[in-house]
């Protein structure tokens, strides 16, 4: 790669088709804005929501799609406190969510939607978006966590609590959810982790799984989940598929439990009858990613509990339509784009 020149995979109209290779030039810090040399992107699930036109519809055009991307500071722009060149950084994805409250309106600083995306050469990130890097972890590994890892952290670390010995489903193996099956065992939670493969459901096991449901067996997966948990439900429920899964989280959870709202892998609605919220006084949360305070924390405890984030397959740079591609194959954790 010529080091003057900024290759983007930039979607000309919505569908992968129109997703097209071009070439730019590198663009020039602002004041408080930091220049990062991309070394690797990760993809997530409404990547390719947003490249086929689900996600937003009136997206603009041409737009470079995707969120996570690890790099290097190789400039930054006068007034620049934070970070200095040489440093390895994560995009921080609502970039204007440092820590508490969540901004008023949510959502208009957001990575890869309202602001221009990750799957380029070279980003401009405000300093105030970006976090370290955790040492431990590969460029490949890094990439991964700014939403999948952060959404799991989040709705487990910083929504609430995690209490040792309390249990925790799992829908799925895809990205979000094998992040949480890590910190589950990190935690001491005892995680139950659904799939449609029973080869997975092993996998799972291997990192820490206390109990699987393949849910394509057992579409009454929440039955089998009063059943491990000897009739008294799951203390909390990460809830990924929506539609009437959902109601079936609902019918999993015990006294007190908790759902955290997360995905719409299935649908996106979510119908419930009123009466199990009232019985067993259910506490349901939004999930939004997550502020990049808690993004810090995260990348603290990963160095410390040596969590590896799990990664399916690696792409180039030049592969990127076969890694969306790939993302429809229902992968075990995640998928990853290098720009070497
Ligand atoms: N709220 C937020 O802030 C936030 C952040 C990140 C992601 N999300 C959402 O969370 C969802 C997951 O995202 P992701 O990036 O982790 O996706 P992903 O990596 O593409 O995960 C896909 C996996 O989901 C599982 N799945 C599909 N249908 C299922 C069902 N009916 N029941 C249980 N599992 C099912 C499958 O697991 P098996 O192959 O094992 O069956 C599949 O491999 C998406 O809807 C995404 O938009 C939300």
């Amino acid at each position: 790669m010529s080091s003057d020149i900024n290759r983007s995979w930039r979607m000309t109209g919505f569908g992968l088709p129109r997703l097209e290779l071009a070439e730019g030039r590198i663009p020039e810090p602002g004041p408080h804005d930091l220049l990062v040399r991309i070394k690797a992107i990760s993809l997530n699930y409404k990547d390719r929501m947003i490249v086929d036109g689900v996600l937003i519809p009136d997206l603009g055009f041409p737009f470079v799609p995707t969120s996570d991307a690890v790099g290097e500071v190789v400039a930054v722009g006068g007034d620049v406190s934070r970070f200095r060149t040489g440093q390895r950084v994560l995009g921080h994805v609502i970039a204007d969510w440092p820590d508490g409250d969540a901004p008023p309106v949510l959502h208009h600083h957001t990575l890869g939607s309202s602001l221009p995306g990750t799957l380029s050469d070279y980003l401009l990130l405000h300093e105030d978006a970006a976090v370290l890097a955790p040492p431990s972890l590969s460029d490949a590994e890094a990439s991964t966590l700014p939403i999948a890892a952060l959404t799991a952290w989040f709705a487990m670390a910083e929504a609430t609590r995690p209490v040792p010995g309390q249990t925790i489903l799992i829908q799925g193996t895809g990205g979000v959810s094998l992040f949480a099956l890590q910190f589950a065992h990190a935690f001491g939670l005892r995680a139950i982790v659904t799939s449609s493969s029973d080869g997975k459901l092993e996998w799972a096991k291997t990192l820490g799984a206390w109990q699987v449901i393949n849910y394509r067996a057992r579409p009454a997966w929440d039955e089998a989940a009063r059943e491990l948990t000897g009739g008294a439900g799951v203390n909390h429920i990460l809830e990924m598929v929506g539609g009437d899964n959902a109601r079936r989280s609902l019918d999993a959870l015990a006294a007190d439990g908790r759902l955290s709202i997360i995905g719409l892998l299935g649908s996106m609605e979510l119908s419930f009858p009123i009466v199990p919220f009232l019985r067993n006084r259910i506490v349901v949360q939004g999930i939004s990613i997550g502020h990049r305070r808690a993004f810090e924390r995260m990348n603290q405890a990963i160095e410390a509990l040596a969590i590896k984030p799990v990664i399916d397959k690696i792409f180039g740079f030049d592969e990127v339509p076969r890694a969306f591609e790939h993302l429809e194959k229902g992968p075990f954790g995640k998928i990853v784009i290098t720009t070497a």
